[in-house]
């Protein structure tokens, strides 16, 4: 697909979803006990030792794709560590030979699911400065509102994990049930349109090049 062409949300969803604040009170108050699979606390492990061992700031990239964001993220924030996380291989795959955007700063990519590595980041009481959230696979269709993050039972870890979390989309209604589902969280925030002159990711140039625009959430959590 050229990056001119990307289709605009469709959904049969008008507003926010009706079901959300049911949805997100029963993960706010439930436990989440799904067994964490054996490749991603592998591959959590790895990655935790050298989080540790690390002395600065920690950034948190999920649903990095092919990582673009990761290595604009490390040249924005010299000092910081910088951690893509992404569940497709083949997306990290893509890293090296395409977007590899700069050799300074500092960041690893991961494969993993973040189901698993969220819990496990919680658990190791990891604090990052900054956690982004940058055009996750929205969900569009109403029945499928448990698989979008605010939706799903890990919601309340990506609350813990804390830091200054930033969600991007190019549906406005996927943040804005973001939003609230923060907001029943305890931390409310607004939902902004984002522009900028240098689009960070793929998806993000893809979406512009259209002419769709970007929604926003930034929280202090
Ligand atoms: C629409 S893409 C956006 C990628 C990138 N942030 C960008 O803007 O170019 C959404 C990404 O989320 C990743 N993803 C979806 N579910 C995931 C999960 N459970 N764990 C880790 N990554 C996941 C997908 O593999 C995909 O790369």
């Amino acid at each position: 697909m050229s990056d001119a062409n990307s289709r605009s949300i469709v959904s049969n969803q008008a507003g926010i979803h009706e079901k959300l604040d049911e949805i997100v009170n029963k993960h706010l108050n439930a436990e989440f006990k799904k067994p964490i699979a054996e490749h991603t606390q592998q591959a959590f492990d790895e990655v935790n030792e050298q989080v540790q061992a690390f002395n600065g700031p920690l950034i948190i990239d999920s649903c990095c794709g092919v990582g673009e964001s990761s290595a604009n993220l490390a040249k924005r924030h010299p000092d910081a560590l910088i951690i893509g996380i992404d569940k497709s291989s083949h997306r990290l795959d893509k890293h090296d030979v395409e977007y590899k955007q700069t050799d300074s700063g500092q960041y690893i990519l991961v494969q993993a699911d973040l189901n698993d590595f969220w819990r496990l980041a919680v658990a190791a009481n990891w604090q990052p400065t900054h956690h982004y959230l940058l055009y996750p696979n929205p969900w569009p269709k109403s029945k499928h509102i448990q698989r979008r993050w605010h939706g799903a039972a890990i919601f309340p870890f990506i609350v813990k994990l804390g830091g200054r979390l930033e969600v991007r989309s190019n549906w406005d209604i996927y943040v804005k049930e973001f939003a609230r589902a923060l907001e029943l969280s305890g931390h409310p925030c607004e939902v902004t349109l984002y522009e900028s002159n240098e689009a960070i990711t793929p998806f993000e140039r893809k979406y512009w090049a259209s002419g769709q625009q970007s929604h926003r959430l930034v929280i202090d959590l």
